[in-house]
């Protein structure tokens, strides 16, 4: 463990242009620099590096972090390796983990380190595979190699209920042996193993570091895989299986193929299609689409042909729409009934799976053919429909040019012009909600995670509020507003109040880095140039915040008062709900938006 106050003195000595610069050459474009980006492939730069705010930024890949994270990035290294690195190069030594009553007693025990404790594992069921005729027997039946096995660290977990009790003797009945989710333990407390009698498929986080397991069972039995469950470590809507091993091919070829399994991929490997991860059987998550789109310029999802397949790939699509760019791809192959890559690859080989790749059926079009199946195209009603169906999708979509030629194309097989169609979108989506102010775009941020934005941007806002609501905020849905923003916001709210002296956006974002929030918190720093770019002076600035506040703070409230409305309909009100109700009145008079509207009016 490095201290975190070393890392934010790091911080404060090097200069993020000053380390871009050695790997990338940067342009100055008033107060910030730019290059072409050198994590994905473009003509003209997007990549724009801010000193004042430590903090690099691409509008065309999204990419961004503080100087850490750019040679993490760059580098492909760890964190501790990139602080290591940029350490030596500012001429200063990383301090040593002191065990003995030094001023940076060691926080975390050995034992509680959960990656250690997964990579510990994986090499005991590594062992237990070499040692395991009818595992060895099971996987070269699958047609795998010995070389794509220790490729993608393949191990088997034996059979018996506590095998894991020798390799982990002294954490066995611990936390942190729950935490890794390799035990499970029953309703008497007495555990045991959750793999027994699979062969064992690791899955690595970017870093390479191991996250989780998914296990198959030799030959038949139920269920056919068993993945580890959700833990600190392990977040399944947003991991792929197999991305730490296809990195260098995905950027070297610059495409992504998504596929189903976990086979799939291992078995694509070893016929030289090195650029296939799996989701994890999970359905496509907008994370997972940020995620790929990262990775390259085009993205391949596979899909059986099957029913389950389109829908499966239709999820993949809904879920896409709000993360597109121009000049990305996104497309569709649908396999022939009864093959799955593995088995496709296996026959075919790799020349032809890839030029099945090539025919791929792009976003746009396997919308259109879609939507066109559901109606008929030769009625009002259905062109009418066609038009309904559409709207919710097209609205969603990011990438302008797409968007475009999409609503374009749309009017046309409608038959009514782009105006006419632009007018019903636009109308359709205002009218929906009424309450919001015709300038307010559709992408308008939630008031929470503007909250969240500005904190980011600049931290010491925090200072300014009572953060007393926050708790009963999570507990209540509030308008246009998700959990997931509000634990962002508690937590940023949190972590600012218990570091007071933290100033500046990249402090803040690497010391969210082992926080839950943190990839949240990476989401939110796409924003940080458009606040910049607004150069507001400290007045205005406070004011906006404040605002913002207020506008949370009535939000609060009146979820509260629905939800009173609604136990007054079911079950009627006691007398704490009464007082409750005034008080929430009370303040709703109080706030000062509503004065400010008094004397307005007046
Ligand atoms: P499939 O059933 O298509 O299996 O599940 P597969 O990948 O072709 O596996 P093999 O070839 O029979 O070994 C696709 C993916 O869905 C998830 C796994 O991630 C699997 O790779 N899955 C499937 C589960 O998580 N649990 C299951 O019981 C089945
Ligand atoms: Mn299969």
């Amino acid at each position: 463990m490095i201290p975190q106050s070393f890392i934010q003195d790091l911080l404060n000595r090097v200069d993020i242009v000053d380390v871009v610069e050695r790997y990338v050459p940067l342009k100055r474009a008033g107060a910030n620099y730019v290059a072409c980006c050198p994590f994905h492939n473009e003509k003209s730069p997007s990549f724009t590096v801010s000193q004042s705010k430590q903090f690099y930024h691409c509008f065309g890949c999204g990419a961004h972090g503080s100087v850490i994270g750019f040679v993490m990035e760059y580098s492909g290294i760890s964190f501790v390796e990139a602080v290591k690195e940029l350490a030596s190069g500012a001429g200063i030594v990383v301090p040593e983990e002191k065990r003995d009553g030094g001023a940076e007693p060691r926080k975390v025990p050995p034992s509680t380190d959960l990656y250690e404790m997964m990579q510990r594992a994986a090499q005991y069921y590594k062992g237990e595979l070499k040692r395991s005729e009818t595992a060895i027997a099971y996987l070269k039946r699958r047609g795998l190699s010995g070389e794509i096995a220790a490729r993608f660290g393949l191990g088997y977990a034996p059979d018996g209920w506590q095998n894991l009790e020798a390799v982990f003797p002294a954490e066995y009945a611990g936390q942190s042996m729950l935490d890794t989710g390799l035990v499970i333990e029953n309703e008497q407390g007495r555990r045991y193993d959750r793999f027994r009698g699979r062969a064992m498929f690791p899955i690595h986080n970017a870093k390479g570091l191991i996250i989780g397991f998914g296990g198959r069972v030799l030959d038949q039995g139920e269920p056919k895989y068993l993945n580890s469950p959700e833990t600190p470590l392990f977040e399944k809507g947003r991991e792929l299986y197999g991305l730490f091993q296809a990195r260098r091919a995905i950027r070297d070829v610059g495409r992504v193929l998504v596929v189903e399994g976990y086979m799939d991929v291992v078995a694509l490997a070893q016929y030289g299609v090195e650029y296939a991860v799996a989701t994890l059987g999970t359905a496509t998550t907008p994370f997972h689409v940020q995620k790929l789109l990262r990775q390259a310029d085009e993205v391949v999802f596979c899909f059986d042909g099957d029913d389950a397949g389109r829908r499966a790939a239709w999820r993949a699509l809904e879920n896409s729409l709000a993360q597109l760019v121009d000049g990305k791809q996104l497309s569709f192959l649908f396999l022939p009934q009864g093959e799955d890559p593995d088995s496709l690859v296996r026959k075919i080989g790799k020349e032809a799976f890839e030029a099945q790749l090539k025919d791929a059926l792009p976003l746009s079009a396997f919308l259109l053919r879609e939507l066109i199946q559901r109606v008929n195209l030769q009625t009002q009603e259905g062109r009418a429909r066609l038009l309904q169906d559409a709207r919710l999708l097209v609205t969603q979509i990011a990438a302008p040019a797409l968007g475009l030629m999409l609503r374009k194309r749309l009017a046309e097989l409608a038959g009514v012009s782009q105006e006419e169609l632009e007018a019903m979108y636009q109308i359709r989506s205002e009218s929906a909600k009424p309450k919001v102010p015709p300038k307010a775009a559709r992408a308008q941020p939630s008031v929470v995670r503007k909250l969240s934005e500005m904190l980011l941007y600049r931290p010491d806002l925090a200072g300014t509020v009572d953060t007393t609501c926050l708790e009963e905020a999570e507990g209540l849905a509030l308008a246009g507003v998700n959990a997931e923003e509000i634990a962002l916001l508690r937590e940023m709210l949190e972590f600012l109040c218990a570091h007071a002296h933290i100033q500046s956006s990249a402090a803040v974002l690497e010391g969210f880095r082992e926080c839950p929030g943190a990839a949240r918190l990476q989401h939110l720093a796409g924003g940080l140039f458009a606040w910049e770019e607004r150069q507001l002076d400290e007045a205005a600035l406070a004011q906006e915040f404040d605002g913002a506040w207020q506008r949370f703070q009535e939000l609060i409230r009146n979820a509260h008062i629905h939800r009173l409305h609604a136990k007054l309909q079911h079950e009627g009100w006691d007398e704490a709900d009464k007082a409750r109700y005034r008080e929430l009145q009370r303040r709703a008079t109080a706030s000062p938006k509503n004065q400010e509207n008094k004397e307005n009016r007046v």
